[in-house]
């Protein structure tokens, strides 16, 4: 019977077989130790000479790395492995030997790594990180369907700009100057007036010249967007949404977090509700902190997210900052009409914003009026005023950048290990 790896704890002491692949093996005159994966998982086979035929002893001594075969035993328990299991190995059918896989035990340099990432994605550490990166999509997914969510994808070809046109990906449309996607915002915002609540996963594009380790040039991202939700709603729905997430990976990528050696005992305490911090107050606390120069107005750089998050345990929203330093689209405090009504999400631990959301404008003649100040032109001028001549409501949206989330979750420094093929300033290959 053929099975997976993951399927091995249900096949304990029956006879079973695994197409596979070699990842290191050690042996000696009598017995062979073979590191096996398949994808679902990692598995040990053990030959003992006296129970095989010297031909298949003698292959299973010189198998190479990333060879790959059908191989043939009985699963038993092996307390002493995370797995629990092994398999007593009787036959072996190799299926493509490989010779010289460039990937060995050894240490490698991130360069080296990044430009075999085709090869590098089946070592069981990035594996774990696109494992837990999976499980943040699936449980994203349920999140939103048990809460009436409907998902709703805007398009990656796009007439006009979301974030500001620094960023953007020029491209053709034929005739036309098109740009890939940087939010889908601007499209879910008319989905969310025909849906109610709406939320995207897809990926977006950033022309920005930034070489740190929170940024990728394509990075993908969920966009939840409500009708009939303030800012302060909002800010409730992420900080579930963010806990629903840390639970799932809790729960369902121990093996993963083990492999990955990731502190648990910090992603325990990610529970609803998360701190907020005003943009004032924020200032104030990083002149404490040692800022001594920051002044109000200022945006905050990576540094100051990580001082403002040393002091809590769980995320923090900065609620509120300066309109000037923040998006068109964002509704003014009506208390006060020098900051807006958003916040960003910053992550524990160093590993920076990774939710951006606000409410947004309603009011027809003050959204015409502020994409005028930003200069802005594009086909959405028309169609994304419209939205607010038939019908406008208050409401609000954000986006989670997965990737930054997926650092955070796995304990990975650089989002170049958290998607499967990063686009970086100076990457484009693999
Ligand atoms: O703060 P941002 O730019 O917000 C928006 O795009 C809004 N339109 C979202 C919305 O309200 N629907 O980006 C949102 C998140 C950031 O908090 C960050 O996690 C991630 O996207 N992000 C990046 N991740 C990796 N590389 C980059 N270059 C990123 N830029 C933003
Ligand atoms: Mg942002």
């Amino acid at each position: 019977m053929k099975i997976t790896i993951s399927q091995a704890p249900k096949h304990q002491d029956k006879t079973v077989t695994i197409g596979a692949w070699l990842t290191n093996k050690r042996s000696s005159g009598k017995i062979a130790f073979l590191q096996l994966r398949d994808g679902t998982g990692f598995i040990q086979g053990v030959v003992v000479k006296s129970d095989v035929s010297e031909e298949t002893f003698s292959k299973a001594k010189n198998l190479t790395q990333e060879t790959s075969m059908y191989i043939t035993g009985k699963i038993v328990e092996d307390t002493r492995s995370a797995f629990g299991y092994e398999m007593q190995v009787s036959e072996i059918e190799v299926i493509h030997e490989a010779t010289d896989y460039p990937i060995t035990p050894k240490e490698h340099g991130t360069e080296f790594l990044m430009d075999h990432r085709h090869l590098w994605l089946r070592s069981k550490k990035q594996h774990a990180v696109m494992k837990i990166r999976n499980e943040i999509i699936r449980s994203t997914y349920q999140f939103f369907n048990e809460n009436e969510f409907v998902k709703i994808d805007p398009p990656i070809l796009t007439g006009s700009s979301a974030e500001g046109t620094t960023e953007l990906f020029h491209t053709k449309y034929f005739d036309e100057e098109a740009y890939l996607s940087q939010s889908g915002q601007l499209y879910m915002e008319a989905a969310a007036m025909a849906f109610g609540k709406v939320f995207s996963f897809g990926p977006t594009f950033r022309a920005e010249k930034s070489k740190t380790r929170r940024h990728l040039i394509e990075f993908w991202m969920i966009e939840p967007e409500m009708a009939f939700v303030d800012h302060e709603e909002s800010l409730q729905i992420q900080e579930n949404y963010v806990s629903y997430i840390v639970k799932s990976v809790l729960e369902n990528c121990k093996l993963e977090l083990d492999i990955l050696e990731r502190d648990t005992s910090k992603l325990e305490l990610i529970q609803a509700p998360f701190p907020r911090i005003s943009y004032d107050d924020a200032i104030e606390l990083l002149k404490e902190k040692g800022f001594e120069d920051i002044e109000w107005g200022e945006d905050f750089g990576a540094p100051h997210e990580t001082a403002i998050a040393e002091s809590f345990d769980k995320p923090v929203f900065i609620t509120n900052y300066p309109a000037e330093i923040k998006a068109f689209y964002m509704k003014p405090d009506p208390t006060r009409s020098d900051v807006v009504l958003c916040a960003d999400l910053i992550a524990p631990e160093g590993y920076g914003e990774i939710i951006g959301g606000s409410q947004r404008i309603d009011d027809l003649e003050l959204m015409r009026e502020r994409y005028e100040q930003h200069g802005l032109t594009g086909d959405a001028y028309k169609w994304y005023l419209e939205l607010r001549e038939f019908g406008s409501v208050p409401h609000s949206g954000f986006g989670l950048g997965l990737e930054r989330t997926v650092a955070w979750l796995s304990g990975v420094d650089h989002v170049r290990e958290t998607i499967p093929f990063p686009r970086l300033l100076n990457r484009l290959y693999p």
